[in-house]
């Protein structure tokens, strides 16, 4: 990575391997169309979320959805898509075998049923897909976990803490060969726990996740746009992340988890989770490390520790950041709806170059 630091002044250009995201929502039909772009624009390579509806069960699926997303993509912006299947109880170690010769799936999704969007199809005992698990630690495909319990007993606010203990490590007492990402963390017992955990085991952090504390979903009343799931927790969890993904630890890396949903599934009696951040990914995240007096570990965290967990080679191509404030749009469209960005109408501080 190359800055344009002279003499202890500030950065005002900034150069880095062409990042990866791999933990991103990019929909379908009209929305993926909308979303897209901002993705690609930034990223050499997105690892596509599967909770579609009906989900990317299937490798089948997986090929038909790859093809949408290579067919919506702008000419001339290359971005390839990683592609994920979503786990049910009925996922067989046939289809497991499949994903993995086909080559174009990088994991596959644990929801536990009922825990976030879309996750209906999702798990609802883990024991009943042993036998796709052991097929996934044989074959050296990555299981990605979202890491909530969703025991209605269990405060909202702890509910990771508590797939901690309940489900990751059991399922790593049992599946000790098992590559697991624990994918959007949010507390300190999560850092805590994947550091302390064997190489095998890695984390995605999220530039909200980075950015904001719980507080920022009551500043001055409820905020729909500042929600999403696992929900914002407190600063304490915050500063945790930011040392995390600031340390240099190849354990952690970037997957925004940009999650669209249109104005009117947000601003609803019962708004949808998720936080659209796409459009400025990466610039958002520069202003976590430079926050941080960090700069010079974006690259690694943005460009090669998920590249390398992922047995990947780093992006080829450069991407470059200049200092130059710019407001965010209040929204933007999709298909004659509207979709609200992260910081609607606030400033940004960084900004690609074109
Ligand atoms: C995601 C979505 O909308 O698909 N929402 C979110 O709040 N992150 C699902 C998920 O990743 O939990
Ligand atoms: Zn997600």
């Amino acid at each position: 990575m190359s800055g344009g630091a002279e003499g202890g002044e500030r950065v005002q250009e900034l150069t880095l391997a062409r990042p990866d995201d791999f933990h991103v929502h990019l929909r379908d039909g009209a929305m993926l169309r909308a979303v897209l772009p901002d993705t690609a624009r930034r990223f050499g390579r997105a690892l596509v979320m599967p909770n579609l509806s009906p989900p990317v069960a299937t490798t089948d699926d997986a090929r038909a959805y790859r093809a949408a997303i290579l067919e919506a993509l702008p000419a001339g912006v290359a971005c390839e898509p990683l592609m994920a299947l979503y786990l049910t109880d009925r996922t067989t170690p046939q289809e497991i075998a499949r994903a993995r010769a086909s080559g174009i799936v990088h994991g596959v999704k644990l929801y536990p049923a009922g825990a976030t969007t879309n996750s209906a199809s999702g798990v609802t005992d883990i024991t009943r897909c042993f036998a796709a698990l052991a097929t996934m630690e044989a074959e050296d495909l990555p299981l990605l976990v979202h890491g909530e319990v969703t025991d209605p007993r269990v405060d909202v606010f702890d509910r990771e803490e508590a797939f901690i203990d309940r489900v990751l490590i059991p399922l790593i007492e049992r599946f000790p060969g098992l590559r697991i990402v624990f994918e959007h963390i949010t507390t300190r017992q999560a850092v805590a726990f994947v550091e302390g955990a064997s190489s095998r085991i890695a984390a995605t952090v999220t530039a909200h996740h980075l950015l904001y504390s719980r507080n920022a979903m009551f500043a001055g009343g409820l905020r729909p746009h500042m929600y999403c799931l696992p929900v914002l927790k407190r600063e304490v969890h915050r500063e945790a992340l930011v040392r995390a993904a600031t340390g240099g630890n190849p354990k952690f890396f970037l997957g925004t988890d940009s999650a669209p949903h249109p104005r009117a599934a947000k601003e609803a009696s019962c708004g949808c989770a998720g936080i659209y951040t796409a459009f400025a990914a990466i610039e958002l995240y520069a202003e976590v490390f430079e926050a941080a007096g960090r700069l010079d570990r974006l690259e690694a965290f943005a460009s090669l520790h998920g590249a390398r967990f992922y047995g990947l080679p780093p992006n080829r191509e450069r991407l470059t950041l200049v200092r130059e404030a710019w407001t965010v749009p209040r929204e933007y469209g999709c298909g004659g709806q509207a979709l609200v960005p992260l910081r609607a109408g606030e400033q940004m501080h960084w900004r690609l170059k074109d």
